[in-house]
């Protein structure tokens, strides 16, 4: 277990500068090209900076990603494999952000935010969206992440190739308490891969990559962090359900 003090004070921010960048997610490999396509890079525009998150899509509509990913406006990138090979790739603004709105920056509770896009994702081998856990489903054992974040300690910025890598899973009260899923060991994501998905066996997404800590308890080990999706299950149903585009019939 880990303290909300110390949570808050080794706390990193998963976001990044996007510059040039360099090699893997970390302890990970890269993904079969489009073999994930609901993966979508946000570009997020905050004054002049630009900065990436992941996200991924569940329907032609709507994004989901973490609420740490807020901007003032944003575009999403569909159908990436390599960040610099845009051939095939679909560029969408986002007519509305709803980021939770009991998300607690200091505390990292309810990091999760859906993206309403300006006009429909168009559906394709490499742009699909991916099913959700539901609330009641039981932690899976076996999960992974994917992500265009940075893949070493070493190098400063992300991957320009979508990687992937298993991560374990475990049972813990505090996670629990707060509605998260936690990771442990040395392979997981790291600074880029936030808003990112955490995707178990059976092919659904379970979580959203929230952030990275350090737990005392256990001998100073990395510890990840995923917004647990079953928590939030009737949340973005009824956003989409309020949000979405009536299909009129008159
Ligand atoms: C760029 O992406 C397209 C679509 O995925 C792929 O067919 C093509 O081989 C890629 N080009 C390079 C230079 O990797
Ligand atoms: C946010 O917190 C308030 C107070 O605890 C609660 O009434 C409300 O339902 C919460 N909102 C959501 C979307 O869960
Ligand atoms: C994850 O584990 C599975 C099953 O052990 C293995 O087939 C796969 O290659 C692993 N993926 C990564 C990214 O290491
Ligand atoms: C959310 O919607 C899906 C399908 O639209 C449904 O299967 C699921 O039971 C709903 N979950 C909750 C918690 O409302």
């Amino acid at each position: 277990m880990f303290s909300h003090c110390e949570l808050v004070l080794l706390i990193l921010a998963l976001t990044l500068d996007r510059q040039v960048h360099t090699g893997e997610i970390i302890g990970g490999k890269e993904a079969v090209p489009h073999s994930r396509p609901y993966m979508v890079i946000l570009e997020r525009k905050m004054g002049k900076d630009t900065k990436t998150c992941d996200g991924f899509l569940l329907n032609e509509e709507f994004v989901l990603t973490a609420a740490h990913c807020k901007a003032e406006s944003y575009k999403v990138l569909l159908g990436v494999h390599n960040y610099h090979n845009q051939s095939g790739v679909q560029h969408v603004s986002v007519e509305q952000a709803f980021p939770h709105e009991n998300y607690s920056q200091l505390a990292y509770l309810n990091d999760i935010m859906l993206l309403k896009l300006s006009s429909k994702a168009k559906f394709n081998k490499n742009v699909k969206g991916i099913a959700l856990a539901d609330e009641g489903d039981s932690l899976p054992k076996s999960c992974l992440v994917t992500g265009w974040g940075k893949t070493s300690d070493d190098n400063e910025y992300g991957s320009d190739v979508l990687m992937e890598v298993n991560v374990t899973l475990y049972e813990d009260k505090q996670c629990a308490e707060s509605n998260w899923y936690c990771s442990e060991g040395i392979n997981g994501p790291d600074r880029g891969d936030s808003g990112g998905p955490l995707v178990c066996e059976d092919g659904k997404a379970y979580g959203v990559v929230s952030f990275k800590s350090k737990s005392q308890e256990r001998d100073d080990q990395p510890i990840y962090v995923f917004t647990k999706i079953p928590d939030y299950r009737s949340w973005i149903n009824s956003t989409i359900e309020h949000h979405g585009k009536k299909v009129t019939t008159d």
